[in-house]
């Protein structure tokens, strides 16, 4: 049987990493960025590791995806930030760590369907969908603070994740 391997032993190079660390000072869906990251890294951990995927790739896509500050955005706006953010985040995980098949196509595919890259893994797959589960609910929290989020709420949405998760990947290998 593989040895299980700790969210802290994944994730100790990438968290300890100087130039990762620059993405706690950045704003995103009204908390920090790295704040956002743990939290999408901790719920793909988990659901990888029920669904028997490959988590320990998973995980270190998660903690990689949204590593970008916004000065690399350059002279892009609005909606295109969300096209190329998943590339300035590669070429920046690709510089300071070893990336295997599964984490790069994860990264980049992580916004689809608004940039096109197909995620082409299982863990691609889970990535996108707990992304865009968790950021909805830090954008109601967090950023518009317009909703009373409660635990079920939270709860439910991890639920539709894994749900969507299903869905989307049954009957691929
Ligand atoms: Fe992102
Ligand atoms: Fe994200």
């Amino acid at each position: 049987m593989k040895k299980d391997i700790s969210f802290e032993t994944i994730s100790k190079d990438i968290l300890s990493n100087r130039k990762f660390q620059r993405i706690s000072t950045q704003k995103h869906h009204g908390i920090t960025r790295i704040d956002h990251t743990l939290r999408v890294s901790k719920y793909v951990y988990e659901i990888a590791k029920k669904l028997n995927l490959d988590y320990e790739s998973a995980t270190r896509a998660a903690l990689l995806h949204d590593f970008f500050t916004d000065d690399e955005y350059g002279n892009v706006k609005g909606l295109a930030k969300g096209v190329v953010h998943p590339d300035i985040a590669l070429i920046n995980a690709k510089g300071e760590f070893e990336i295997n098949a599964i984490v790069e196509n994860a990264i980049e595919s992580h916004m689809f369907p608004l940039n096109k890259t197909l995620p082409r893994y299982k863990e691609s797959w889970l990535l996108t969908v707990v992304d865009k589960s968790v950021a909805i609910f830090e954008c109601l929290a967090y950023k518009f603070s317009c909703v009373k989020i409660t635990k079920e709420l939270r709860t439910q949405m991890n639920l539709a994740a894994i749900l969507l998760f299903y869905l989307i990947t049954m009957g691929r290998d």
